[in-house]
């Protein structure tokens, strides 16, 4: 799933969700196919550009001293794109708190100029076909090998490329501050966190280099609160569901770290730990609509982001922090916020980052501590929430020349890196260039590079956060098709095709998704109410939903195609829940539903804006949740053992029923509407 988090070029949206018919490959390659230069860029049998090919001939090739020296030095420039800021050479000051916001905004001509230049590079790839563009991509990167060794020689757990990103900067910049080796204690906080893979990835590195006790806590947009939209979210919850415990969703159980309330709420929690020595914060968001203006879209997140930081962070603290491009003032006030806050910041795109993307990672230290920011943080507070701020954090004229001359010498080097990425992946795509002759060994030596700077080997089993076979196992059903078919014109051309057009494209996609009653010799699946579940009850109120946007229980592309279409009540459904053998007797039972009816009186009666969302945790209904055992008791044993029989049913059979169910139901209702109206 993370695979799909970094784009590449004008299309680079972290999370992608296409529903698209393939024919732009045919439009865009096959109307030029009788052009010698469009027919050098395939391979003999297959349309496809030659990086899509085996590598095998490559190898052939002879590997002199000289080829090798190139090899080296191109590994050393891929792990080298690093650019300080180093705040403690120069007399960088804050402006007062009250010139704060007091001006409009403002832009630097240099820097816009950047970025229309960088956007026309990316747009040269809005005709082609994503599939085929990631396909391609992933043939030219460099680092396209380290997943799977860290995978498999170092058997790390929920490996993704985050996880590899996380690891290269950790073992880059030193994130764990001294104080925590002398303490022996080391508290860290990870915003935007789903699915999880820092979290991993900062065990690892702690358990192989570090001897501290450490705590965690983690909050993201919740994935089991059914309002998020799942454009915003990624689609995987394994790490999660086992480690229900460490994560916060906010006062509104929505996680949306944006919302005012959530955000002191995660301050309050995260207080909790005792000092916090690390914030990490990877928010983005889906750009695909406009992904010109990327930075200008994820700008108030990494505005909340980094003022929750800036309150979380005992004084000495790292914090890291993903942005874009440093194009606009929010970003440039941003920056100089943090170089004025922190003794060291050092801008760094990893290695195992998507080369052809804009992504980097401000990796701040040293933490000169909230008491001395109060005087901003007071500030900074009356403009936190979602509304992008009308008004310049700072005034142009407050913020030093030496510093806007630093960030145009750092934008300008990662938009020549990305742009020089682009133009050249685009010349192998079209078959204008070759792919480097000895990429396989590229590839080889940047891996060996990587686990070797990073030191990493195996953990002792007992080591491990969950456990990778337990991740390996955890079902998660509602996680429908990827769907990389088109452009980004093709999209752009979808969203402007008429209702009935649409609609026809609807049907069309709905009638493909393949879903089917799941227990194929059974018409009807009868399931036993667990008595046990009762012991979990526990009501959890948040924000109201008002469409389910996504949910554990239905696979996502469907709801998707389910919110799409304006709902008439369905006449026909083949699915039933049948309730049989009602217990009138259960004590248990009735007291819960009469606490379910004092709390919703409670709401209603105080005025709150909250609903009940949930009355058992999600990881008891997915059958995650082991019950506690007295080990004192004779046969504790045993139980154990019935126990994780019981587990299993559960999982296998509420959870895929329930899932299959609302699939089933689901697809039938969006054939039905779409088929009345066309
Ligand atoms: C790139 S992913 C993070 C990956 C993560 N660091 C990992 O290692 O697995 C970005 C995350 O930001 C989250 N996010 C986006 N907007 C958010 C918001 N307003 N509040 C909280 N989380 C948000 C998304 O749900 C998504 O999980």
């Amino acid at each position: 799933m993370t695979g799909t988090m970094e784009g590449i070029g004008h299309n680079s949206n972290w999370k992608r969700d296409f529903h698209h018919r393939n024919n732009s490959w045919d439009a865009t390659h096959s109307s030029s196919s009788s052009s010698s230069s469009s027919s050098s860029l395939v391979n003999k049998n297959e349309r496809l550009p030659h990086s899509f090919g085996p590598q095998r001939d490559f190898k052939k090739s002879k590997l002199t001293r000289e080829t090798y020296r190139e090899i080296h030095e191109r590994v050393l420039q891929h792990f080298g794109k690093k650019f300080s800021f180093d705040p403690s050479l120069h007399t960088w000051q804050l402006p007062e708190p009250d010139e704060m916001f007091a001006t409009d905004d403002w832009q630097e001509d240099r820097l816009q100029h950047m970025k229309e230049a960088l956007n026309a590079v990316k747009s040269k790839l809005n005709d082609y076909n994503l599939g085929d563009w990631h396909k391609h991509t992933r043939a030219m990167n460099m680092a396209a090998y380290i997943l799977k060794a860290v995978k498999n020689r170092c058997q790390a757990e929920f490996v993704t490329q985050a996880w590899c990103k996380f690891y290269e900067i950790v073992a880059t910049y030193d994130l764990v501050p001294e104080s925590a080796n002398t303490d022996g204690c080391f508290n860290s906080l990870h915003l935007c966190e789903a699915p999880g893979a820092f979290i991993a990835a900062l065990n690892h590195y702690l358990k192989l280099n570090k001897h501290l006790s450490w705590k965690w806590l983690s909050t993201t947009l919740n994935p089991y609160y059914e309002g998020n939209p799942l454009s915003c979210m990624i689609n995987d919850d394994r790490f999660i569901l086992h480690t229900l415990e460490n994560w916060t969703f906010g006062a509104d159980f929505t996680g949306n770290l944006m919302d005012t309330s959530n955000f002191k709420h995660i301050l309050k929690e995260s207080q909790k730990m005792g000092d916090v020595l690390l914030v990490t914060a990877d928010g983005s968001i889906d750009c695909q609509e406009n992904p010109g203006e990327q930075e200008h879209i994820v700008s108030a997140l990494h505005y909340c982001e980094a003022v929750t930081a800036l309150h979380a962070l005992a004084a000495g603290g790292s914090f890291l922090l993903k942005i874009f491009t440093i194009y606009e003032h929010d970003t440039i006030c941003l920056l100089y916020l943090l170089c004025c806050a922190f003794k060291h910041v050092n801008i760094y795109k990893p290695a195992t980052s998507k080369e052809g993307n804009s992504e980097v990672y401000v990796v701040c230290l040293e933490y000169i501590g909230s008491e001395l920011m109060e005087p901003w943080l007071k500030i900074l507070r009356q403009h936190y929430g979602e509304e992008k701020q009308q008004k310049a954090m700072f005034p142009r004229q407050l913020i030093p020349d030496s510093f806007i001359r630093r960030v145009f010498e750092c934008a300008e080097k990662f938009k020549n890196l990305q742009v020089a990425v682009i133009e050249r992946n685009i010349a192998v795509f079209e078959g204008i260039d070759q792919p480097f002759e000895f990429n396989w060994k590229l590839r080889d030596m940047v891996t060996e590079h990587y686990i070797e700077h990073c030191k990493l080997t195996k953990l002792k089993d007992d080591d491990y956060i969950v456990g990778k076979h337990k991740l390996m196992e955890t079902v998660a059903l509602n996680v429908g098709p990827k769907n990389e078919e088109g452009s980004f014109n093709d999209r752009c051309k979808k969203r402007k095709l008429d209702p009935s057009e649409q609609l026809r494209v609807l049907q069309d996609e709905v009638t493909n998704l393949e879903i089917k009653w799941p227990f194929e010799d059974e018409d009807i699946k009868w399931l036993t109410f667990q008595q046990k579940l009762l012991k979990k009850f526990s009501i959890r109120i948040g924000k109201p939903i008002h469409t389910v946007e996504s949910s554990k229980f239905c696979m996502g592309p469907l709801l998707g195609m389910h919110n799409q279409v304006g709902f008439i009540k369905p006449h026909k459904q083949d699915c039933a829940v049948i309730f049989c053998g009602y217990r009138s007797g259960s004590h248990t039972l009735l007291s819960c539903i009469e606490d379910i009816a004092n709390e919703m009186g409670r709401l209603d009666k105080e005025g709150l804006k909250q609903a009940v969302l949930a009355l058992v945790p999600i990881s008891v209904l997915c059958g995650y949740e082991q019950e506690e055992i007295d080990e004192t008791q004779p046969g504790s044993d045993v139980r154990q053992e019935d126990q994780s029989e019981e587990k299993i049913n559960v999982d296998i059979d509420f959870h895929r029923c329930v899932t299959h169910i609302n699939n089933l139901c689901v697809k039938e209702r969006i054939i039905h509407v779409v088929n009345a109206v066309l």
